[in-house]
């Protein structure tokens, strides 16, 4: 794209500030600049906070496959779970694309050190696990990593410095998630350098489109791979490629699988699972009412008490139906680095624009139907989002402690 093309894109949009320093640049910075200029999504930058909500169906309770249920079929569950794996129908997905603001860690959040007298990362805890599965089975399950422009190479340079912590290196790929850019309150789009519009990842909802495009798909098509196991990096407990959570998807005849916890309260900040007009969905925490939140039943459980862990399991032919269907976006609140009207870079102590998201949690309602599978809390589910206080590498020390990991 040449500079006019790209000018008279950007008049159009009322964007045409991000080539302020244009001339200033040198050649190979313009030329980047014009590629991401080329790249701007105008639909996904132009969507406005009040679009953002859309209106909701009639949401009403969806009952899960509860613990006592679980633990009466297990053998039955794990045996058809195992078969699959065994047969190669199962694939994994490592969502490790996002940026661990929270965290406050500069480095991918998989790398970070959990372990306390002994070195053990995120990543390293994570395949631990795959691996309990992979050494029951006798089979190897295909890892599909996802990473981000801003943190592939460190992480796949770890994974390689770590021998892929044991797990066999033709079974694991990484992909890159695709990034949007990010815009002020007044909807004006950022720049992160004087030649680079402030990009980000899109969000964790873009990654089958991003599988598809790095080409990874055709691997999990000839690996004859059937089901995906959708993970999330920042849970250090998650058991990825479950048997039996794979089993009872399976049995039950649904299309999709989404591991839950029993709510700790009714203000916990977890999206809950439900249904939306007949369909699966997933209410987020700042979409709940107060009173939704607090519904009990009459044996004084909570109505809505199922929260998501994001541990998913798609059927492969599902996803490829509605990869064409328009993803909802969410616009996000944050603090984004940028560069001020006299050229100083800026970062921000408190939110200062918008990021452009998709969520994994939107596919749920893509899927006709979708399996709750609950599983135990403190066995399964150990977030860290922040250094110390709730969901912190504090809180999953504390839990990976009292599952017998050594730290
Ligand atoms: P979070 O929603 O906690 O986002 O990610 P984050 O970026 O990691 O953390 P904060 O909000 O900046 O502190 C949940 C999961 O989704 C992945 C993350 O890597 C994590 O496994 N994710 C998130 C992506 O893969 N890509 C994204 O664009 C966002």
């Amino acid at each position: 794209m040449k500079k006019e093309e790209a000018l008279q894109i950007l008049k159009e949009h009322k964007q045409d500030h991000v080539l302020k320093y244009y001339d200033t640049l040198n050649e190979k910075e313009q030329k980047e600049l014009l590629s991401q200029i080329k790249d701007v999504d105008w639909e996904v930058v132009e969507t406005t906070k009040s679009e953002e909500n859309q209106n909701r169906g009639e949401i009403t309770p969806l009952g899960a496959v509860e613990i006592k249920e679980i633990e009466e079929r297990k053998e039955e569950f794990i045996e058809e779970g195992l078969k699959s794996i065994r047969e190669g129908k199962v694939g994994a997905i490592l969502l490790a694309g996002g940026m661990g603001t929270r965290l406050g860690f500069d480095q991918p959040k998989g790398t970070y050190p959990i372990g306390i007298n002994r070195d053990l990362s995120i990543f390293e805890c994570l395949i631990n696990n795959l691996l309990e599965v992979t050494d029951m089975a006798q089979a190897y399950v295909p890892l599909y990593v996802m990473t981000s422009e801003k943190n592939h190479e460190a992480t796949v340079q770890f994974f390689e410095d770590k021998n892929y912590f044991g797990y066999p290196e033709d079974y694991v790929h990484f992909f890159i998630q695709d990034m949007a850019p990010a815009v002020d309150y007044e909807g004006k789009l950022l720049l992160e350098e004087k030649g680079r519009l402030a990009t980000s990842p899109n969000g964790n909802g873009g990654w089958f489109t991003s599988l598809h495009k790095s080409g990874l798909l055709d691997d999990v098509h000839n690996r004859g791979v059937e089901w995906l196991n959708i993970f999330a990096v920042d849970n250090v407990l998650q058991r990825i490629a479950d048997p039996a959570f794979i089993g009872a998807t399976i049995l039950s005849g649904k299309e999709s699988g989404s591991k839950v916890v029993r709510k700790a309260a009714p203000e916990e900040r977890v999206g809950v699972l439900c249904a939306e007009d007949g369909r699966p969905s997933i209410v987020e925490y700042y979409e709940m009412t107060d009173e939704m939140a607090n519904l009990r039943d009459d044996d004084g459980e909570l109505t809505y008490r199922f929260g998501v862990i994001l541990n998913y399991l798609f059927r492969v032919d599902r996803l490829e139906d509605i990869m064409a269907n328009h993803m909802h976006v969410h616009v996000v609140e944050k603090k984004i680095p940028y560069i001020d009207e006299t050229g100083n870079l800026v970062k921000p102590e408190e939110p200062n624009g918008y990021k452009f998201e998709t969520l994994i949690l939107d596919m749920i309602n893509m899927m006709e139907s979708n399996l709750p599978y609950e599983v135990v809390r403190e066995k399964e589910f150990a977030p860290v989002k922040n250094l110390h206080g709730v969901d912190s590498v504090d809180s999953a020390r504390e839990l990976l402690k009292a599952n017998g990991v050594e730290l």
